[in-house]
């Protein structure tokens, strides 16, 4: 979960550096360090700390040399300090590394290198690997890198640099990401695109268990056996704006308001007036969609949330059995797997470690998978039978919004695909399904446009410490959401409960200081059961913030505060009452002052498990 860049080139590195490590930082931002070789010396800075607090303190835009590596840190072993800050060394501060992993059996591989005279300078994991190299000194920097690299158990992505061969650069993978970029007389490595975007849009993915050699010409790659590995020069087509704030105070909001144009690219050319086209991109995993007998969905966090009402849609419009797994225990029991199961892998980054391994255990079980992701080249999608790009774009904000609407279109997209192929629904029901789809990023763009009163309502709430959501059918994922939004962005203590449980518990909890905000949008199935629950709130005092539906004048007698959205099926009202939630978390946060682009402990792609 930390970000890790690389550079070699024939100018200054360190400008580079940081301004990629900044587009790392919502990776893991609880220090941060830089290393360049200038003369054949190591000449490093790091600094617990954001990257602009250390920066403005050691100003690494200062270091000297044409190549070098920078690191932004989520602590997993070693605590918050200077010391256990990337990069890390061997004894004699020749060798220089950057890390993303963990390296498992280090405690063991410690006390054998400090049995063999190695002296350690931090608590961290990571350190190990710069001493297991250092073992290795005689041979080339490429060479002692790979023996190191075949004493590790976990996971990593490294940079090395050395200064014996002060002219290359030395990345590895296993299990944790890390990304090559082919500039002109300059190459790179990162954790992920967006920080590379504004120096290269030619990549190569490195596979598990690869190692490169970066010099200024040319890039190698070879497995850990030494053997060269031929590799594929792969064009991106994200804009490196994508991946600014273009003037908006954070990414987070600027995600949000960007969902109209979000969602539109996920319908890309997947509709015409009558058909969902997905064909090809499902084909390698379903065939024949009438063979599906039944799905199981996996995911963490947001992306587990998008499933639940995956869910709801596939088995309603599609009539297919359909469960929701969180990846981490799925991976962890021994799950069944009938024949004519397909697994559905949800992730925005496709690099989530408990959702690769759960996606690893449904085809070691025989499953075909399908996967939502928003980044291309990702794990999760090249591991994937069939991939289902978002095409959301690059998310920043730690916090996921753009992402998590492109993955219920893209639900919805493949429920009415399959609805169709299954022939569910008759053509003027799939004409209808289109349509209403259609309207929603006009409708997503009314939300935001009308943002005003949902700030307003932050004012009031921003100083509460409790809030309880609640929603039902549908809508109780998109309770589970909003809270979790909130918690996430703003530390508020958020609870997402289904409408009708809260009598089997949270009621206790409601007083005349619980904010409960409940999904109420007008339907024919749950509408009255959530007026009473509304009423069960008020009963005792709690103040209620309804979700309803545009037009729905009544409701205003009943709540304390009304959020208006547009109207449209059922099923799409996800689609439209996370908005409203995300730009309450939003302000909420800001107003209390805090970072809703980095919000403590949390990091944007949980590559440990
Ligand atoms: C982290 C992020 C969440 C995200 C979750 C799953 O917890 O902070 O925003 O929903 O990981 O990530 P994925 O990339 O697999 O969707």
């Amino acid at each position: 979960m930390c970000g890790i860049v690389g550079i070699i080139s024939e100018k200054e590195v360190s400008p580079l550096l940081l301004d990629a490590i900044r587009r790392l930082e919502y990776r893991g931002y609880d220090s941060v360090g830089m290393v360049c070789i200038h003369q054949n010396k190591l000449s490093a800075r790091k600094d617990a700390g954001k990257i602009a607090e250390v920066d403005a303190k050691l100003d690494f835009s200062s270091l000297k040399g044409a190549i070098g590596l920078a690191h932004s840190r989520w602590a997993t072993h070693g605590g918050v300090t200077r010391a256990n800050a990337h990069p890390h060394y061997d004894c004699k501060q020749n060798i220089a590394l950057v890390h993303n992993g963990i390296v498992e059996n280090y405690d063991e591989l410690k006390k054998e290198l400090q049995q063999r005279g190695h002296s350690f300078s931090s608590d961290t994991d990571t350190e190990v690997i710069a001493h297991l190299i250092e073992e290795n000194e005689a041979d080339d920097i490429l060479d002692a890198t790979r023996k190191a690299l075949h004493r590790l158990e976990g996971s990593y992505a490294i940079g090395v640099i050395s200064t014996k061969n002060a002219d290359e650069l030395i990345a590895a993978r296993k299990e944790s990401p890390l990304v090559i970029g082919i500039g002109d007389r300059e190459n790179f490595i990162a954790s992920d695109i967006p920080a590379i975007l504004p120096f290269t849009k030619k990549v190569i993915f490195l596979e598990n268990g690869e190692i490169a050699r970066l010099t200024r010409e040319k890039v190698e790659v070879f497995g850990l056996d030494g053997i060269p590995k031929k590799k594929t020069i792969v064009a991106i087509d994200w804009d490196a704006k994508q991946a600014e704030k273009q003037g908006y105070p954070h990414f987070m909001l600027k995600e949000i308001f960007e969902q109209p144009f979000s969602i539109s690219e996920t319908i890309g050319e997947r509709m015409s007036e009558q058909d969902i086209l997905l064909d090809k991109e499902i084909q390698g995993a379903v065939p024949n969609p009438m063979e599906i007998k039944r799905l199981i969905i996996v995911a963490c966090g947001t992306s587990w949330h998008a499933g639940l009402i995956g869910e709801f849609m596939l088995e309603e419009l599609a009539k297919i059995p359909t469960e929701v797994e969180y990846a981490s225990e799925f991976r962890y029991r021994d799950p069944i797997i009938p024949d004519g199961t397909a697994v559905i892998a949800i992730s925005q980054s496709g690099e989530t470690a408990d959702t690769i391994a759960a996606l690893r255990e449904a085809k070691k079980k025989g499953a075909k998978v399908i996967a939502v992701v928003n980044v291309e080249g990702s794990t999760i999608a090249r591991e994937s039978d069939s991939v289902l790009f978002t095409h959301a774009g690059p998310e920043i904000g730690v916090a996921s919004t753009k992402a998590f609407t492109s993955q219920l279109t893209m639900l919805y997209l493949l429920t009415v695909y399959l609805a169709e192929h299954r022939g569910i629904l008759p053509q003027d029901q799939i004409r209808n399904r289109i349509r209403d789809l259609r309207k929603i990023p006009h409708q997503v763009q009314e939300i935001v446009e009308n943002q005003e009163s949902i700030k307003e309502l932050a004012e009031l709430f921003f100083r509460h410490t409790n809030a309880l959501y609640l929603g039902r059918g549908i809508n109780y994922p998109i309770a589970l959401e909003g809270a979790l939004k909130l918690k996430e962005v703003s530390y508020l203590h958020a609870e997402g409960y289904p409408a009708a449980e809260m009598k089997h518990g949270p009621i206790a909890l409601i007083d005349e200081k619980m904010p409960v905000v409940v999904i109420a949008t007008k339907d024919t199935r749950t509408y009255t059961k959530v007026l009473s629950n509304i009423a069960e709130v008020k009963a005792r005092g709690g103040i209620v913030i309804a979700i309803a539906s545009a037009g729905d004048n009544e409701i205003k007698e009943k709540v304390d505060h009304v959020l208006y959205i547009p109207e449209n099926s059922y099923i799409l009202t996800p689609l439209l009452a996370a908005v409203p939630l995300q730009l309450f978390a939003y302000y909420v946060a800001v107003l209390d002052g805090k970072d809703p682009d980095k919000p403590v402990n949390l990091a944007k792609s949980v590559t440990v498990e």
